[in-house]
């Protein structure tokens, strides 16, 4: 971080000083500090934590997910962009990232809080070649992808609520959101989107019980850029290994998520479908749908809506 003359820096990019000066003050709008004036030389203090593709892609360099980064300082939802360009023909592997959303979109048609550049708010585009019924093993891969990053980022270590929610200390700081386009047997494309909440300070007091950052369970703030890098690698690791050897990735995937998620066996829980049950989770069937242990026997949840009872 070296101070450099306003007369080099124009020399270098072949503009004149006031040009400079104009760069300097655009960058300042958008964040970057810059110490100094073109009589001293300028500074640079600190980039600000955007996650523009600029600063984004340099670290997840080599996967599907580094080729076609879109950002957005506000948008509805990504996930809606996300639907919309696919349905355009945006090939596999295109991000979404957004600083703030204004409708972001939660499971079963509940919205997602998405407070300006304090969280990622992150959708990718997928084309693999399945039935709908075998995307449960995308959305339950999205869950370990997104506790692996975070551990490898911060070395905590979430838990996993069936489907593919994530927790530290018993409260959510990240859902995934799949939304797809599909034939009764066949995928044309699918958008996994991805909520996670990095640096927020609080939380509306009606979610607080619920809801966490990372912020909140550390007391740091964290690099969202390093992060999102992080989160692309490690969901590039794991979709690729769906897509080489399915049946063998569904069973692996079904007993590492057994393993993660502290909730998946011997909890009793309550489940909001077909009119609502109470029983103990047996473990993820052979799909990855999770079986229930009821008075009137086993049952499969279907949609989701499993909350715990009693620790
Ligand atoms: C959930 O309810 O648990 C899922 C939340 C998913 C939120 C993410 S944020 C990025 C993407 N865009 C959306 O509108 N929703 C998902």
């Amino acid at each position: 971080m070296v101070v450099l003359s306003g007369t080099k820096l124009a020399g270098e990019i072949g503009a004149s000083r006031s040009a400079v000066w104009r760069f300097v003050q655009q960058l300042r709008s958008m964040g970057v500090e810059i110490a100094g004036h073109p009589a001293t030389g300028y500074q640079l203090k600190s980039v600000p934590d955007l996650l523009l593709p600029e600063f984004v892609k340099p670290l997840a360099k080599g996967i599907i997910f580094a080729e076609r980064i879109h950002h957005y300082f506000r948008i509805g939802s990504t996930n809606a962009e996300a639907m919309n360009a696919a349905a355009q023909g945006e090939p596999e592997g295109s991000v979404f990232l957004a600083e703030e959303q204004t409708s972001g979109r939660g499971r079963g048609g509940h919205s997602w809080l998405s407070e300006k550049s304090a969280g990622i708010y992150c959708s990718v585009v997928l084309r693999p070649e399945m039935s709908p019924a075998d995307t449960l093993a995308i959305s339950l891969a999205a869950g370990l992808a997104v506790r692996a990053a975070v551990q490898e980022v911060t070395s905590l270590v979430a838990d996993l609520r069936w489907p593919n929610d994530v927790l530290l200390a018993g409260k959510k700081f990240c859902g995934i959101l799949i939304e797809m386009n599909a034939e009764p047997t066949r995928v044309r494309y699918l958008v996994l989107g991805i909520g996670l909440n990095v640096n927020q300070s609080s939380f509306p007091k009606a979610m607080e019980n619920e809801a966490t950052s990372l912020r909140l369970e550390t007391g740091s703030t964290w690099s969202r850029v390093e992060l999102a890098a992080a989160l692309l690698k490690s969901l590039h690791r794991e979709y690729r290994s769906i897509a080489s050897a399915r049946s063998k990735a569904l069973a692996e995937i079904i007993r590492r998520f057994e393993d993660a998620s502290s909730a998946a066996r011997g909890r009793q829980v309550r489940v909001e479908e077909e009119g609502g049950y109470e029983g103990v989770t047996e473990g993820l069937d052979a799909s990855g749908f999770l079986r229930v242990r009821t008075a009137k026997g086993v049952r499969t949840v279907i949609s989701g809506g499993v909350r715990e009872l009693s620790h």
